[in-house]
């Protein structure tokens, strides 16, 4: 149980006066309560609302009847105009198709939940009895420098979109689409069945005729020959962040495909790291093998190698470096993806490459240099 808002009670009392009231009289038409016309973007609906629905807040207008049922109107206008798959029944098949599709129960929402939610009171609307719609799952092959440095990514996705000549209904206009004979638009029929000679019982069933639509169409839209939908592409940027992982999740909700009987699935893009020719990931870490010539194992070295990020890195040593030895450099490893100005480190792998001969005259020199307590052989 959430906590009661102190105006609910009376909203809820004037909620149900109404809903008594629409028993005799029809509700507004929600383009109306809005001030809008019929064919408005979906983003005039969102501003229409958010001005309105400030101005009639029962908060602002304590004892304003008039303004209280104009919230609760306004509430229920934003709930099926502010819902894309809603607002298209509606469009449509108006009140009654949507009390179909809500399953008769009436799917009023409270309407200072709607309130809150839109000025980002709850965490975001939602639709737990969706029919969604399956989700597209794409991979993303990446680079280990763009793991590194972070990317956008322009990607051209194509997938199916509802028809935007017939928005989805399949017909060439509105003016074609028909209830349907067979059922007055119940979209059941009654079939009378003989269980035993001269019994018969009655059933109800789908009607066959417009699949239980209640709807026919009579000429198809031209554009999408009456599928509803069609193949479209479209464009996405998909973020790469600094540190993110091999086979990583970006998902974008609601932008797979839409169908005119779900609501989009999820558009998701997993990355796959493509091999590095010199680095090695492993967790925050990178690894490399570097090659250094036997002069340089015993009297040290400076050496660079570039980065992922283009920045020439110095190795240095003093020291004799044996092969196999492993140098690390502290915070030249990985972004860390949820605090990118931290990084892992990276870890060289020193291989010494022998000289292939070493002529016989110059044996004696290195005997004499190399041969210390413990090592002579002999
Ligand atoms: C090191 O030398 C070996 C043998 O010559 C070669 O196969 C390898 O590619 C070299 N590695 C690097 C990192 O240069
Ligand atoms: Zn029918
Ligand atoms: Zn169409």
């Amino acid at each position: 149980m959430k906590l009661l808002h102190p105006n609910l009670f009376i909203c809820a009392g004037l909620f149900l006066t109404l809903c008594l009231l629409g028993l005799v009289q029809a509700e507004r038409d929600y383009y109306e309560v809005l001030d809008l016309p019929k064919d408005t973007s979906a983003r005039a609906i969102k501003k229409a609302y958010y001005k309105l629905s400030k101005k009639y807040h029962p908060d602002k207008n304590k004892d304003d009847a008039t303004a209280q049922e104009k919230f609760i109107e306004l509430g229920r206008a934003y709930e099926v105009l502010g819902d894309e798959e809603k607002r298209r029944i509606y469009d449509l098949e108006g009140l009654e198709g949507l009390k179909r599709s809500e399953g008769g129960g009436g799917g009023h929402s409270d309407p200072f939940d709607l309130f809150s939610q839109f000025f980002g009171g709850g965490g975001g609307r939602q639709h737990p009895e969706d029919r969604r719609g399956p989700s597209i799952h794409l991979d993303l092959d990446v680079s280990l420098e763009e793991l590194y440095n972070g990317k956008e990514m322009d990607a051209d996705i194509s997938k199916w979109v509802i028809c935007p000549k017939c928005r989805g209904t399949g017909a060439e206009s509105d003016a074609h689409i028909h209830t349907c004979e067979k059922c007055q638009g119940s979209g059941v029929a009654i079939v009378r069945q003989m269980i035993a000679p001269g019994m018969y019982t009655q059933m109800q069933t789908t009607c066959d005729k417009c699949g239980g639509k209640g709807k026919t169409v009579e000429s198809d839209c031209p554009v999408c020959s009456g599928h509803k939908v069609i193949r479209a592409n479209s464009q996405i940027t998909v973020v790469i962040e600094k540190g993110m992982v091999h086979e990583e999740k970006i998902v974008f909700e609601r932008k797979g495909d839409s169908g005119a009987d779900f609501a989009p699935g999820d558009l998701v893009f997993s990355l796959n790291l493509v091999r590095h020719a010199t680095f090695t990931r492993d967790g925050n870490d990178l690894s490399m093998d570097m090659n250094i010539t036997l002069l340089q194992a015993l009297t040290g070295f400076s050496k660079s190698f570039t980065h992922l990020d283009g920045r020439s890195v110095l190795l240095e040593r003093s020291e004799v470096t044996p092969s196999g030895f492993i140098q690390i450099l502290q915070g030249e490893g990985m972004p860390h993806h949820e605090y990118p100005s931290e990084k892992g480190d990276m870890h060289v792998r020193y291989s010494v490459i022998y000289p292939k001969s070493i002529p016989e005259d110059k044996h004696e020199v290195l005997k004499e240099i190399l041969a210390q307590e413990g090592e002579e052989t002999e």
